[in-house]
Parts: structure tokens; C-alpha cells; sequence
């Protein structure tokens, strides 16, 4: 077990998370792992932002000279109208996930996409170009997969949602980006046949649900890449059964939140993110 070597001083440089809950969040101790491996003299915590204050904590970022912050659920689009600059990515998504203080004037990212397409990439080997992607789910967290996707050059993206109109509506709005449409639920059987990763976007299957499933496992081949942006649990009922029963190459949402600190780390310090180190803190933190 590693201990911080170095406690606070008038040198350690300041970062965190602003969230509203946040008692939950893994970032500190992901983030703070990866910076005692790197040697780096910084501190990550996690601050409680309530609804209606979030303006007076990034004037603070400022005032107190924090390198970055991430910001989280759900403050990641207003923050965007307190910032001085905003990457192109982030403004399509249109959420911010990661803030950076060069000198005082606060750039934002957002590294979910980006984080997601790594984890993918790196844990199944998927080559993404020329390849049809199904997507589940039209929500916030689909805006960021969806953007990623399209610009790893995939042929098309399909995307279900239980709210059709909402899949209408993203394919649209990510159209300048990538051949994509949009689809209700009850188009997957005609839709999954033709793609080569199957990604649920959706809060279907996480804690406490464990039991639910967001679309018929019998449609999941052995060449499928399947992939859960859930965490809660490890592996969702989907990513279990599209393994076990259809011999699927499963791939989990822990992942993507490893891969978004780690960007978020690279962008902050300019250093390789150790990315075992911080993958390794948070399984220990689940106990
Ligand atoms: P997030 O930021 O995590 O993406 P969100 O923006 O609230 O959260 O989006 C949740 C997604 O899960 C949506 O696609 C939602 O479908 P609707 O647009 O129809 O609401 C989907 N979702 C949530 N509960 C669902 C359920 N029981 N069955 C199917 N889809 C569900």
C-alpha cells in the first residue's frame, strides 16, 4: 500500500471535484493516487457544490490558484457559462467534465468521449473505422460516447432510444460528425444484426436494478462487442449474459471513468497518466 510521502505544504498544488452529490464520487482517490505514483506535490478533494453557488467556486478556482477541477453531475453544463474558453469537443457535447487554470484563465474539456474510446480501444482491441455501432440510450452521457465514436471514423451509428425523439434529435445534432440515425427500442432487433459494437448508454441495469436488462440478450452474437458505460455494478446483467451465454467480448464502464481521469490528469500535468496505479485505487476503494 502506497502513503502519501509528502503532506500538505505551501507548495502542493490544489485540485478537485465540484459535485452536488459528491460524497460518493472515486475521483479523489483516483486522482490522488495518480498524482502520489507520478511524485507530483498535489492534492485532490471533493467539494460539495450546492445548486445557485456554482459561479462563486469557479471564481474560487481563480482566486485560489487550483490548477483544475473535474466538474460532475450537475453542474457540467452550467459551468461552461462561468469559463473563458471551451475546447471544441466539449462545446458539441455541450457538457464540461474537466477544467484546466492556465495562469488564470479557465479552459474546459470534456474527456468522457475521449476516455471512453480509450478504455474501448485498449481492453477489447476494437477497431472502431468502417465498423456500425449501435447505440442504447440518448441521454447526456450518449452525447460524449456518440461524439467520440463518430470521430473515430465509424461507418455508421445507430441510435435507440426508448424516446424516440430524443435519438432523432442527438443523430441530428451529431450529423456534421458522422453518418447517424435515430431509432426507437423497438427497431434493436432489426438494427443489432448489422453492428459490431452494441453500447448501452442508458441507467438500465445499474444499482439497485441489477436485474434489468435494456435490450433481448438472444440478439447478442459471439463477434458482438458489448459495452456498459455502468460501473455500479462492475458487470451489468447485459455485459454477464452477453459473455456467458452468447461468448460476447464484454467490455465495462469502469473503464471510460478511469480513462476520463486519466486525460483529465495528462491535461493538468502534461504527464503520462498512471493508469494500472488509478484503475487498481478504485477497485480497492470498492472494498
Ligand atoms: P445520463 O446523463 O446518465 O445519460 P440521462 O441524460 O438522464 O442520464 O439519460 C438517461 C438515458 O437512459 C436516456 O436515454 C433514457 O431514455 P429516455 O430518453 O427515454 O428517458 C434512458 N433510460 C432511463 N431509464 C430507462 C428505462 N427504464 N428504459 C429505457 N431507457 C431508459
Amino acid at each position: 500500500v502506497l502513503v502519501r510521502k509528502q503532506g500538505l505544504d505551501s507548495h502542493t498544488i490544489l485540485y478537485g471535484v465540484f459535485g452536488d452529490p459528491v460524497r460518493h464520487s472515486k475521483s479523489p482517490v483516483m486522482l490522488n493516487r495518480a498524482f502520489d505514483v507520478a511524485g507530483i506535490n498535489a492534492a485532490y478533494g471533493a467539494f460539495h457544490i450546492l445548486p445557485g453557488t456554482l459561479k462563486d467556486a469557479v471564481a474560487g478556482i481563480r482566486a485560489l490558484g487550483f490548477r483544475g477541477v473535474n466538474v460532475t453531475v450537475p453542474h457540467k453544463l452550467e459551468v461552461m457559462s462561468y469559463l473563458d474558453e471551451i475546447d471544441e469537443g466539449a462545446r458539441v457535447i455541450g457538457a464540461v467534465n474537466t477544467v484546466v487554470n492556465e495562469g488564470g484563465r479557465l479552459i474546459g474539456y470534456n474527456t468522457d468521449g475521449i476516455g471512453y474510446i480509450r478504455s474501448l480501444k485498449e481492453e477489447t482491441g476494437i477497431e472502431l473505422k468502417g465498423r456500425k455501432v449501435l447505440m442504447i440510450g440518448a441521454g447526456g452521457a450518449a452525447r460524449g460516447v456518440g461524439y467520440a465514436l463518430a470521430q473515430e471514423g465509424a461507418e455508421h451509428i445507430y441510435i435507440a432510444n426508448r424516446t424516440k425523439e430524443k435519438a432523432l434529435d442527438l443523430a441530428d445534432a451529431l450529423g456534421g460528425y458522422g453518418s447517424i440515425s435515430g431509432h426507437g427500442l423497438d427497431e434493436i432487433h432489426e438494427l443489432a444484426g448489422d453492428a459490431a459494437l452494441i453500447v448501452n448508454n442508458t441507467l438500465v441495469g445499474m444499482y439497485p436494478n441489477v436485474d434489468e436488462v435494456p435490450m433481448d440478450i438472444s440478439l447478442i452474437r459471439e463477434d458482438h462487442v458489448v459495452s456498459d458505460l455502468i460501473y455500479n455494478p462492475l458487470e451489468t446483467r447485459l455485459l454477464r449474459e452477453a459473455r456467458e451465454k452468447q461468448g460476447a467480448t464484454v467490455h465495462s464502464g469502469l473503464g471510460m471513468f478511469i480513462y476520463q481521469g486519466a486525460y483529465a490528469f495528462e491535461y493538468w500535468t502534461g504527464q503520462p497518466a498512471p493508469v494500472e496505479a488509478m484503475r487498481k485505487a478504485v477497485l480497492d476503494s470498492f472494498g
